[in-house]
């Protein structure tokens, strides 16, 4: 039988390269995100290749990509320099692909924030040539990998919403070489309802592009359903809702629901060795950790702990609220406009409510290592993750796997992907200010046995759905509807 190598396409490689201002030598610095997060591991366990950009547009054919160094203890530390393939992007196309078509137009389209969308035939264009490059740089590695020895086929696994149309590139170019590989795509963030979708101007496009995979994968089912409608209604293709497929051409593409997870064990083990970060035991920690991006719900958010400070003065002194921001996309304006209303809001709430000894909110904005949040999520007695649309959160998932110690509470928006899995979550919506603040209340007040049990039953599932479970499930589901091309390892 064949043999099979795994090749990972994103728009970012697991890490971004900085330039050392004195020496000019580039170093690997960890970038934070869910997509990362999970598939770094995943890649380094099976020695595959990874296809993805530097997120520094200086860099160029006569640099080399770094080893990490010997500080690094993060998974992708891993990733050698032989098994990293880097996209060069230069500053025109990463202002006008990254920043304006996939952070301006379909992130926030596909977050169904529409009014946030701007359309602009000058960014699709530039899309359409960075997913070109993408392609261009995917062939080389499928040809790496078939050089290898015959009969070995490559699989190759594109992420995200940066890359849709890669699959339909790419499956026409390997049919004019006569080359076979399997494609599959994951999307990492929802995919919209029909109606605003088809907003889009380029909506045919992007669903087309998809279709050249054999499988794609989202975090749940009402994201399948949601494609399927747009390829029934858009495309008039013939779907089939109950088993989750579409016809295309003469083509069936298999659409799967496969929620992602963390490295579980790795997370509590992190909680287990990290040391203590705060000394006043007797506060009791409010968590946020985010990027600092406008589905999240930060404000949101911020404005409901006011709420409660302002409902509950019983609780002063008594609760500390750490948000912690990851600085993102920070070219973007509306990334930029949210950072200071953000700092408004926090300058208010502290200003209202601060006494001698004591302010309410802790405000980190700057990336923390994980093994560092994995002391934050240990000590945290509620973690709030309040996102107004989100794919999935990670940082519900990593949270519960870290408390090890007395159980807390995890508050969890049902605009999350998270929400559908992790009942025992309090599960509020966001925008209903007054309700979340009168939540913290009971969840501080809340029973030590029922946060045992609900903490249980979270940890458990968890646990199990880990991202090694999540990653084989998709590995095993392409294989499957692909057997015809070779290899059942
Ligand atoms: N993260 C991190 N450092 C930070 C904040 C977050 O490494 O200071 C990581 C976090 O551990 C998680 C990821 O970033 O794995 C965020 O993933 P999530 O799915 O919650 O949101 P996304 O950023 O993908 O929208
Ligand atoms: C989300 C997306 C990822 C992205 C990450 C960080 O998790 O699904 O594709 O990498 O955010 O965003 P950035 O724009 O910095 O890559």
């Amino acid at each position: 039988p064949s043999q099979e190598r795994l090749i990972v396409v994103s728009n970012r490689l697991p890490f971004v390269l900085k330039r050392d201002d004195v020496t000019g030598k580039l170093v690997r610095k960890s970038s934070a995100g869910g997509l990362v997060t999970a598939v770094a591991p995943v890649v380094v366990d099976c020695g595959g290749r990874w296809v993805g950009w530097t997120g520094d547009c200086s860099f160029g054919v006569e640099d080399e990509i770094p080893e990490a160094s010997e500080e690094d203890t993060t998974p992708t530390a891993g990733l050698l320099k032989h098994q990293v393939v880097p996209v060069n992007l230069n500053q025109q196309q990463f202002d006008s692909y990254y920043n304006g078509c996939c952070n301006g137009t379909l992130w926030p389209l596909f977050h169904s924030m529409s009014d946030r969308a701007v359309y602009s035939t000058e960014f699709w264009q530039d899309y359409i040539q960075v997913n070109q490059l993408f392609a261009d740089k995917t062939l080389e590695a499928i040809e790496l990998t078939s050089a290898e020895g015959p009969g070995i086929v490559s699989l190759v696994w594109i992420h995200d919403y940066h890359l849709t149309l890669l699959p339909s590139i790419l499956r026409q170019a390997l049919s004019e070489k006569n080359c076979n590989a399997r494609l599959g795509f994951f999307l990492h963030i929802p995919f919209p309802p029909w109606d605003i979708f088809r907003l889009l101007p380029w909506d045919d496009e992007i669903l087309l592009g998809l279709l050249g995979c054999d499988m794609i994968g989202f975090h749940i089912e009402d994201y399948c359903i949601n494609f399927l409608d747009c390829c029934h209604r858009r495309l008039g293709c013939r779907i089939d809702r109950k088993n989750l497929l579409v016809e295309y051409g003469n083509r069936i593409i298999k659409i799967a629901a496969l929620p992602i997870g963390i490295p579980f064990q790795r997370f509590q083990k992190m909680a287990e060795e990290a040391p203590r970060l705060i000394k006043e035991k007797r506060q009791k920690i409010i968590l946020g950790v985010d990027r600092l991006d406008y589905t999240k719900g930060l404000v949101h958010r911020l404005k409901a702990f006011e709420r409660f400070l302002e409902k509950h003065p019983e609780h002063i002194e008594e609760v500390i609220f750490i948000q912690i921001a990851v600085p993102s996309r920070t070219d973007v304006k509306e990334y930029q406009d949210l950072k200071e209303e953000i700092d408004q809001v926090i300058g208010r709430i502290n200003g209202r409510f601060s006494t001698a000894n004591w302010s309410p909110i802790r405000y980190i904005y700057g990336c923390v290592s994980q093994s560092e949040l994995a002391a934050y999520y240990r000590d945290a007695f509620i973690a709030m993750v309040t996102p107004l649309r989100d794919g999935m959160n990670l940082v519900a998932k990593e949270f519960v796997a870290c408390q090890i110690e007395e159980p807390g509470v995890l508050i969890l928006s049902p605009f999350a992907g998270a929400g559908e899995t992790m009942q025992e979550a309090l599960l509020i919506n966001p925008y209903k200010i007054d309700d979340v603040a009168e939540l913290i209340c009971s969840a501080l007040e809340m029973s030590r046995d029922e946060r045992e049990v609900r903490m249980k039953n979270l940890r458990r599932r968890e646990k199990m759905n880990n991202v090694d479970a999540w990653a084989q499930s998709f590995l095993k589901t392409i294989r499957a509807v692909t057997s015809d091309q070779g290899s059942d390892s």
